[in-house]
């Protein structure tokens, strides 16, 4: 199985939401042309989604010549500045670090990816620039930022999230899995399933983002793709780690460990913490054995404003997810129609019982 990037002499199938696919002819990572789909337009509707080629001078007036007060984040791609197009449009966009070849891969997979990928989980993405050795990429603006922004270190003025929200993200982000393993064709592994990859609308509605590190899953009859081990420590597979065996289901093992965070409260790896709890997984073991202990896991901020019932239930789904052995892992679009029911059933006034 070769990587997304390699496969592009050969025509891809573009799927809508509802997957009905459409044709592409020809896809170079924006370097082609003024689109990665037809020809370069103004707008860009989740429908019909066509990435356009900007000049680094619209960008550059976009985000006020990318000053400090636009910066809204920082990863390991590059950083993110907050801007506005001619049009008016609030955008995000992502400036790469001009330090090599690794970046720019994770760029044109970036592209690729989301300019054949649409779902209402997934992130927009507006377009991008090649202007000489610049490489930016222009996403919709998602104005409450990342998961990671709403469950840790808040600022003393931040409510935290309430259960009922956090179930309700927990769906919106299984539901984007679902859609990359199980209507996608082929399936598509997300690798990179953390908190500050999933990005939230003013109504806690989900965008998975950051695709660069996806790959196309196995096809035929093999049953894993093998690769060079990526994604982000603390939230990676055992068997994915150890050997790079890559399959759908260490997608599902790092959505359990999102699943942990969201009901404690705790990131996945903090070394400001004490030995033995710097590590959420190896922390979470001896409570997830014991249904009784369950609650002694649950985020102190929550004050006790969840049910046991719907706790319990969350933190089986989550050991689940979490099993060493990758193949009696759930699949996730039975992990996100649990979830479902568990939101459709939360009630956010209540106090613990
Ligand atoms: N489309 C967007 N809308 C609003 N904020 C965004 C958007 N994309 C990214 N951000 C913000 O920028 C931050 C940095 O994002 P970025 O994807 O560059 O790095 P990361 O996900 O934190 O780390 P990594 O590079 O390891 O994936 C995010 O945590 C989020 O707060
Ligand atoms: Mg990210």
């Amino acid at each position: 199985m070769s990587c997304f990037s390699c496969m592009t002499p050969k025509p891809f199938t573009d799927y809508d939401e509802d997957m009905t696919p459409k044709s592409i002819e020809s896809s170079e990572g924006g370097k082609r042309g003024n689109s990665v789909r037809g020809k370069g337009k103004e707008s860009n509707s989740q429908k019909g989604n066509v990435a356009r080629s900007f000049s680094l001078k619209e960008l550059a007036l976009a985000t006020k010549n990318f000053r400090e007060a636009n910066l809204i984040g920082e990863g390991g791609f590059g950083s993110v500045y907050k801007g506005c197009l001619e049009s008016g449009q609030i955008v995000a966009v992502k400036q790469l670090n001009l330090d090599g070849l690794q970046g720019n891969q994770e760029f044109i997979v970036e592209v690729l990816m989301l300019s054949l990928l649409h779902h209402p989980n997934l992130v927009n993405l507006i377009g991008y620039c090649t202007d000489g050795d610049q490489r930016l990429l222009v996403y919709e603006f998602m104005p409450m930022g990342s998961l990671e922004n709403h469950l840790f270190d808040l600022e003393p003025d931040q409510r935290p999230l309430s259960w009922k929200t956090r179930l309700k993200i927990a769906v919106g982000a299984a539901r984007g899995l679902e859609y990359l393993h199980c209507k996608a064709n082929p399936p598509v592994i997300y690798r990179d399933l953390k908190s500050s990859n999933i990005l939230l609308d003013n109504d806690y509605n989900v965008k998975l983002s950051d695709f660069g590190l996806a790959k196309l899953g196995p096809v035929g009859d093999n049953t894993h793709v093998s690769t060079r081990v990526m994604g982000t420590y603390g939230y990676c597979a055992p068997e994915y780690a150890m050997s790079g065996k890559l399959t759908l289901k260490s997608d599902i093992y790092s959505f359990g460990v999102v699943l942990l965070e969201l009901i404690t409260g705790r990131k996945a790896i903090d070394f400001t913490r004490k030995p033995g709890e710097q590590n959420l997984v190896v922390w979470s073991r001896p409570f997830l054995k014991d249904r009784k202990n369950f609650v002694q896991m649950v985020d102190p901020l929550l004050e006790g404003r969840f049910s046991v019932k719907s706790l319990q239930h969350a933190v089986v789904i989550t050991s689940m997810c979490l099993q060493e052995q990758a193949t009696i892992r759930p699949l996730i679009s039975d992990v996100a129609t649990a979830l479902e029911y568990l939101a459709s059933q939360a009630d956010d006034s209540r106090k613990c019982r």
